[in-house]
């Protein structure tokens, strides 16, 4: 534990070597317009979650803002905040909404993602479902919005809702592009009724953009996991996880296929909660600035004993867990397309699933949790987790319960290695998305509120002020005058049990992948048919019978995926 209060924040600064995080809270600063509620309930389990608050700090650094649902769950909420004090600054956007799924700070204002109630009379989702929306806002007025899924967006292959909204939204000066990556529900055509994401690119004006080989209409089966950063130019970089057990980096592809991360069990209608679940899917991908790289942080259950998927065929494959519950797990890459290690294995029988994995965990007797990554400078990375002690973990491979004992944040560099040793704080937790901030220093917003994981709760007590935290290296040179290990991203020793052995290579997996991507990846026409039909087909088999643990109110949310698969 080295927690610091912000008056000893120059303790550390004048450190000349790289130290653990330091970190240093401002309990309470933002009064919000209205209150927020803290908790939302994790799809399926019921579990409390945190719900999200985007958080972002504009290129020049001098203005951030906090995007919030209003407790009243009806309009969201985008104050500005001073990056000092940490307290609001001047009056709040508000605009109906149902979600504050992503946000996007400019040097004369914010660009936000949002679901709203679809407009029009024609062709409108179902009751209760909503469209996402990016909504750009110019010296405190909205210059324009633009809907990225429903009626009128690619009608021709068919149109989608968001019942949920987990995804994010970027944004690429040099490519002068929005990026959005969300869970989606098809309404109309092959897809109807059946759960995937989307990926869709909107430029400055707010002009939807369909670009070949990196828009996608309808993409991961029952994606509850994104990870999404900008790149220079589209496809920008992405990840999913999908229900058949695996985790891409989808970015050539934008599909269930390209690059495997790693092998995560899962269960139909099911991917787990490898980038947070519900409310989560933000922070998990960072792009090292001014470089090519990015990391990428999930809460893995390891992966064991691999079985052909029999659904999808060749080179698809499902796993066990290798425990139930979590550790933290990292991939890094050397540019958007590329691991810097190896692929997870596809080797049908293969008893180690996950030998590829750099753990920054690897624990038997704690479940962890709340995965996030953020880049301090190009060689430096934190990576946060939750720990739960006493858990309470089901086969069903979604979140644990267990009695919370604090957040851990972890020094990695460029190459995948840890750097120090983490730093604990039982004041706080990471509820929003995490910003650089100044030199070598990121924040996050947290509700300042105890943290209970040990029961179901479907919703929290409202609060009507943020709380901010950050985390340095305590000096300005950190990290970047270190010189990146040549050698490519090794394992961390694990702290217990027996290290996992590498995979046997797999080359079969990406080009086999590949191949079958590429059907899918033009969004116009004949390709993003051909994929429906593909998806079609392989639905037609009988799908397995979900069955739904305890928690009451989690069992009506999964009948709403549960009926469907893909
Ligand atoms: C997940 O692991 C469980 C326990 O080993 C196994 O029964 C199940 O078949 C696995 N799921 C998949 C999709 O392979």
């Amino acid at each position: 534990m080295h927690f610091t209060s912000a008056l000893c924040l120059l303790l550390g600064s004048s450190a000349g070597v790289l130290a653990d995080p330091i970190l240093t809270s401002f309990p309470n600063s933002l009064a919000l317009p209205s209150s927020f509620d803290p908790i939302k309930e994790a799809y399926w389990t019921g579990l409390p979650h945190h719900r999200r608050t985007p958080f972002a700090v504009s290129p020049d650094g001098k203005s951030a803002y906090l995007a919030y649902l209003d407790a009243a769950y009806a309009s969201v909420i985008v104050q500005q905040v001073d990056l000092t004090t940490f307290e609001a600054v001047g009056t709040a956007y508000e605009t109906t909404g149902y979600e504050a799924a992503g946000l996007v700070a400019h040097n004369d204002g914010f660009a936000l993602m949002v679901t709203i109630h679809a407009t029009g009379s024609t062709n409108l989702p179902p009751t209760g479902d909503y469209v996402t929306a990016i909504i750009r806002v110019t010296n405190g007025v909205e210059s324009w919005r633009t809907p990225v899924n429903g009626p009128g967006v690619h009608p021709n292959t068919m149109l989608t809702a968001t019942t949920d909204a987990n995804g994010d939204l970027v944004y690429s000066e040099t490519a002068g592009l929005y990026g959005a990556y969300f869970v989606v529900t098809g309404y109309t055509g092959d897809a109807s009724g059946h759960f995937g994401d989307s990926i869709q690119y909107v430029n400055t004006k707010g002009a939807l953009q369909t670009i070949t080989g990196a828009s996608s209409d309808f993409g991961c089966s029952h994606n509850t996991g994104i990870g999404l950063e900008a790149a220079d130019a589209a496809p920008f970089a992405s990840i999913c996880a999908e229900d058949q057990g695996d985790i891409w980096l989808n970015t050539e592809t934008q599909y269930m296929s390209g690059v495997k991360i790693a092998n995560e069990n899962t269960t139909n209608g099911c991917s787990g909660e490898p980038m947070g679940g519900m409310s989560g899917s933000y922070s998990n991908l960072a792009l090292f600035p001014d470089t090519t790289k990015y990391i990428f942080a999930w809460q893995s259950r390891g992966a064991l004993d691999l079985t052909e998927n029999a659904w999808l065929g060749t080179p698809y494959t499902q796993c066990s867990p290798r425990w139930l519950n979590h550790n933290v797990a990292i991939a890094t890459m050397s540019d958007k397309n590329t691991l810097t290690g190896a692929e997870a294995s596809s080797t049908v029988g293969a008893h180690n699933g996950d030998g590829q994995v750099n753990w920054i965990t690897y624990s038997t007797t704690e479940d962890h949790q709340n995965v996030h990554v953020a880049t301090l400078n190009p060689n430096l990375a934190l990576v946060t987790w939750e720990t739960l002690t006493n858990f309470d973990c089901q086969p069903v491979p979604l979140g644990c319960s267990g009695t919370y004992a604090g957040t851990s944040f972890q020094f990695v560099d460029s190459t995948g290695a840890k750097v120090g040793s983490p730093t604990s704080s039982t004041s706080f937790f990471v509820s929003g998305d995490i910003a650089n901030v100044g030199t070598n220093k990121v924040c996050w917003p947290y509700v300042d509120m105890t943290w209970d994981l040990s029961q179901p709760l479907a919703s929290g007590t409202p609060v009507s002020k943020m709380s901010f935290a950050c985390a340095s290296s305590g000096d300005s040179t950190a990290g970047t005058a270190s010189s990146p290990s040549s050698s490519s991203s090794s394992p961390s020793s694990p702290s217990s049990s027996s290290s996992p052995s590498p995979p046997s290579p797999t080359p079969s997996t990406s080009s086999s992948s590949s191949s079958s991507s590429s059907s899918v990846v033009s969004s116009t026409g004949a390709g993003a048919v051909t994929s429906l039909r593909t998806h079609h087909h392989v639905a037609s088999r009988t799908f397995q019978t979900i069955t739904i643990p305890t928690a009451p109110v989690a069992a009506s949310r999964a009948n709403e995926y549960g009926t469907c698969v893909w």
